[in-house]
């Protein structure tokens, strides 16, 4: 069996990772519409729609551990402290979900991986990218993505949406995941600048959209990058 293809999402807050991930999922669930030869190994069938979830998150703990994570009254995590629930979390995370959808082939789409650790922990919280690096490989055992979509709007669109949904969510529902929307602007340079680092550092793996483009614009730049890592001839 082929190992399946894993795809992440990375990006500031409020930057579309959402709503990008709920497009690509459902334009995989067309493709098995498609009578098209290319697309036909990676076209899922009917109730077998990729694999999508996130970090942190995505597992019972990590529902937890996200909950201690971001909850913007627990403001004495320390920054190690920070980093390892966030490995905690990918940890539960690749044994539980990621690593079991691969080894059934699989397509698994991800809000977030280990680059949102080396940008937010690594540059944000200006930890370094080489303790990051580590804790992935022994950790993660250095799962990498197959191809990571890095969504980079400018810094001021991304916070004022994140800033606006969350005062949605805590109006609906009570729930304030605003700790790091919280940050002054230049933690969130510091999140972009590593983000930067990562997509020169990793060019074949690191597909980088930049620039204040509509949700259909940037759906198209996803899919053109899916299907070309695919081998899959889109369908007019
Ligand atoms: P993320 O998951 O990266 O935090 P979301 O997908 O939740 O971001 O998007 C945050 C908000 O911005 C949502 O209300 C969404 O509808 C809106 N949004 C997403 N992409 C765009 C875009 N390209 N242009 C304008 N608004 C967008
Ligand atoms: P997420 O729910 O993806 O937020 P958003 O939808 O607003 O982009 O992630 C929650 C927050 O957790 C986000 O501010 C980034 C932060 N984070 C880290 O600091 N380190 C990490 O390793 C991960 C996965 C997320």
């Amino acid at each position: 069996m082929p190992r399946g293809f894993f795809i992440t999402f990375e990006g500031l807050d409020g930057s579309g990772k959402s709503t990008q991930i709920k497009r690509l999922a459902a334009w995989f669930e067309k493709l098995h519409e498609a009578a098209n030869t290319a697309a036909e190994s990676w076209a899922e069938p009917p109730g077998r729609a990729p694999v999508v979830t996130r970090q942190p998150g995505g597992t019972e703990i990590g529902d937890r551990i996200r909950a201690l994570a971001l909850d913007s009254r627990g403001t004495r995590l320390a920054p190690m402290t920070e980093m390892a629930l966030m490995f905690a979390d990918r940890a539960q995370a690749i044994a539980e979900v990621i690593q079991p959808a691969l080894d059934q082939g699989r397509i698994v789409i991800c809000d977030r991986f280990t680059d949102s650790t080396e940008a937010y922990q690594g540059g944000g919280r200006e930890l370094g990218s080489e303790i990051v690096l580590e804790l992935h490989r022994l950790l993660c055992r250095d799962l990498q993505p197959d191809l990571t979509l890095m969504l980079l709007p400018p810094v001021e669109a991304s916070l004022a949406r994140a800033q606006r949904r969350n005062e949605r969510s805590v109006a609906q529902n009570g729930r304030d995941e605003g700790r790091f929307e919280r940050e002054e602007i230049e933690f969130h340079r510091r999140v972009l600048n590593k983000y930067r680092e990562i997509a020169a550092r990793e060019r074949r793996r690191v597909v980088l959209i930049e620039g204040d483009g509509s949700i259909e614009e940037v759906h198209e730049g996803v899919v053109a990058a899916v299907a070309e890592r695919l081998g899959i001839v889109a369908k007019k």
